[in-house]
């Protein structure tokens, strides 16, 4: 017989506070269902949809998380802009498999009176992390408590945002979480462009040009291979090479050491190629790997 939770109406997938969503877990548990996370601050797409077949290959059930996390975003940046439809988002994870859906509200993230961040050095010394300070410590606290909230098995996390998913990876095994984390690729647009929330942002004119991001990173990753004692001044081209394209600004292109992030001079193997620059309103990033 179809359990409770299984035959649920889309509206009903979802749960707004810990209560609840603790119920269905232990349910879950009761059954020896074992449980995947999707976190995601909404906005979805393809991109997001991949996480969740991800977590379905690994668990029996999948909760997707939707909650725009105010302590990760800078003062200047898009919070007040964020693109928010929760009915279209449950729609679109249902369909991609999702069991449950948990949309907290900042009370539940937040209460009254917290106080605590998670702050987590090394990884986030280099890349985004000087130009978004802050960040990553709401991150942290964010997954932390998302985490704690679900207890999931596996929770995964793009590959697009990598700088965050080792963070992530730091963040469990530091305090000891128990669940296991899943990287998974990035998905793109036919154009080389990946996948993101703020792809919204750019008008037509820039979203004809944002690809240019991924064709310089994957030139920076050839050249690399050909001469790997001159990243430095591969990536100082490259960085000027995308102002000249239409780029606004550009806050870094680099190669790291795809484990530690440290920056390289010399390329030797197990390395990515980092970009993060604008085009318009939108702070585009990407990363593949040198291969
Ligand atoms: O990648 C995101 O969408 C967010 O940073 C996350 C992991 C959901 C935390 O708010």
């Amino acid at each position: 017989m179809p359990s409770t939770v299984e035959l649920m109406s889309v509206p009903d997938k979802i749960v707004r506070n810990v209560n609840d969503l603790r119920a269905a877990v232990t349910a879950w548990r009761r059954d020896g269902k074992t449980i995947g996370l999707v976190p995601t601050m909404g906005a979805i797409h393809v991109g997001h949809l991949s996480l969740v077949t991800e977590a379905k290959s690994h668990c029996d059930k999948v909760i997707a998380s939707i909650f725009v996390n105010p302590t990760q975003f800078g003062e200047n940046e898009d919070f007040d802009a964020y693109p928010v439809d929760e009915a279209r988002d449950v729609e679109e994870l249902s369909e991609a498999g999702t069991d449950l859906v948990f949309c907290p509200g900042r009370e539940d993230i937040y209460p009254e009176g917290f106080s605590t961040v998670i702050s987590i050095s090394g990884v986030t010394a280099g890349l985004c992390g000087p130009f978004r300070p802050g960040h990553f410590d709401g991150v942290a606290t964010v997954v932390a408590k998302l985490l704690l909230q679900c207890l999931p098995d596996v929770a995964v996390f793009g590959e697009k945002d990598y700088q965050q998913l080792l963070v992530i990876r730091k963040l469990v095994k530091d305090l000891n979480i128990s669940v296991d984390i899943v990287g998974a690729p990035i998905i793109r647009e036919d154009d080389g462009l990946a996948m993101s929330s703020r792809n919204r942002y750019l008008s037509k004119e820039e979203r004809a040009l944002a690809p240019e991001l991924n064709r310089v990173l994957r030139s920076v990753a050839n050249a690399v291979i050909e001469k790997p004692d001159d990243c430095e001044r591969i990536c100082s081209l490259a960085r000027s090479e995308l102002l000249e394209i239409g780029f606004a600004s550009v806050d870094y292109v680099a190669v790291c050491d795809m484990n530690s992030l440290e920056l390289l001079k010399i390329y030797s193997g197990s390395a990515r190629v980092f970009g993060a620059a604008r085009m318009g309103t939108a702070r585009l990033i990407d990363n593949i790997p040198v291969t």
